[in-house]
């Protein structure tokens, strides 16, 4: 069985490199595809290193455009790479435009596919991803899920239960591989912080900062939360790009520092006071590192971390933002537990269920 594995943008490579590791260990045909949705070094090749993950057997050089641009040239490459290599299996993760693309072309050419995370619903269409992952799960063959809001929404679309499995979090997987290395190295040192007296903050999601006005009213919301504990911002180049074109400049004691390497974000994020965040994924890590998160949406597609992890949403509500950091700083966070499968173990199941698959496939 050749097994063709795509990844593409950021959170793909920690969700995807467990899942490459555990069936190189098993000895399984693969061929790593980047799409090159990312392709700043810093977005990219250092999560190759970091992760020990193999490079790329074919990389597509994709790179920017609109959504429709992107998915499409996706599209167009990545049929061209089935049509040579016939792989038996296709594994997609996430729901970023690269997932969607190639999940397109295995449905178009009858290839299997499987969808690691799949089953997450914010239940807002406005998310780009929210759509990846509606049509992603539609067209995949084998679904593997994260938490039990997600099999219950598969349920609920009317997607049969023998193609879904409960496997855990191949991103957690990652993180339990590196977090004591990653901490080691104590990477607040470098931006000259002490252990659990500052902030984190991430944004990136176009709800957030592609409205200049909402973007200029989060960042002095920041500079308010700053004069109570400082805040690293590892910002994504679209943020970069967005906070460059706002009016005030003031950063009060917020440090804009370039996206980070995995193991620098890991270590960055396990020591960190609270986390502030509107990225999916790290609202899983701190979850599973038993971090305060709180995060500037409206909604999560993770209701675990809510329900039982350290993860609040506040939105992008000022009142609330305060509310939460004053329960921070006072200690009054409740950290919960790590939900059910997030223990490290997700590929390894994901790769015996792979293996059932093709045993029963071959035997037809
Ligand atoms: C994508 C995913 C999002 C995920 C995020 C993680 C989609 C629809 N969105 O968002 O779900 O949370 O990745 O980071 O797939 N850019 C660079 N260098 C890069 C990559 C991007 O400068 O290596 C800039 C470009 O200006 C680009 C913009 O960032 O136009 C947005 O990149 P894109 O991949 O379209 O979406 P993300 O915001 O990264």
């Amino acid at each position: 069985m050749l097994i063709c594995n795509v990844v593409g943008a950021r959170p793909n490579f920690i969700k995807m490199a467990p899942v490459v590791l555990e069936l190189k260990r098993l000895g399984f045909d693969q061929l790593l595809v980047h799409t090159g949705q990312h392709y700043d070094k810093y977005m990219s090749e250092v999560f190759f290193s970091d992760l020990s993950m193999p490079r790329p057997d074919i990389h597509l050089e994709i790179g920017s455009a609109s959504h429709a641009k992107q998915t499409a040239s996706i599209m167009s490459a990545f049929e061209d790479v089935c049509l040579q290599r016939r792989p038996d299996l296709i594994i997609v993760a996430g729901d970023v435009n690269s997932t969607l693309a190639v999940a397109l072309v295995a449905a178009k050419l009858l290839i299997p596919l499987a969808h690691v995370e799949a089953g997450l619903r914010s239940f807002d269409k406005t998310m780009p991803e929210e759509v990846n992952r509606i049509v992603t799960d539609h067209v995949s063959d084998l679904l593997f899920a994260t938490e039990m809001s997600a099999i219950n929404n598969l349920c609920h679309e009317g997607i049969s239960d023998s193609q879904v499995f409960f496997v855990g979090n191949c991103m957690v997987d990652s993180l339990v591989k590196h977090v004591e290395k990653a901490i080691v190295q104590s990477p607040w040192l470098q931006f000259g912080k002490r252990e659990k007296a500052y902030a984190l903050l991430t944004l990136h999601r176009p709800s957030n900062v592609d409205n200049e006005e909402i973007l200029a009213s989060l960042i002095e919301t920041m500079n308010s939360v700053s004069e109570d504990v400082p805040i690293l911002f590892p910002a994504h180049p679209r943020t970069r790009e967005r906070l460059k074109r706002l009016k005030t400049k003031s950063m009060n004691r917020i440090e804009l520092i370039d996206p980070q390497p995995y193991l620098t974000f890991l270590g960055l994020m396990a020591r960190a006071k609270c986390v502030l965040t509107d990225s999916g994924g790290i609202q899983e890590e701190t979850t599973a590192l038993g971090v305060p998160c709180l995060t500037l949406r409206e909604a999560t597609e993770r209701p675990s971390t809510v329900e039982e992890g350290s993860n609040r949403l506040v939105g992008t509500d000022r009142a609330k933002v305060f509310d939460a950091i004053a329960d921070v700083l006072n200690d009054r966070w409740v950290l919960g537990k790590v939900p059910q499968l997030w223990d490290g173990q997700a590929a390894n199941r994901i790769a015996k269920v792979l293996a059932n698959w093709w045993g029963a496939r071959s035997s037809r």
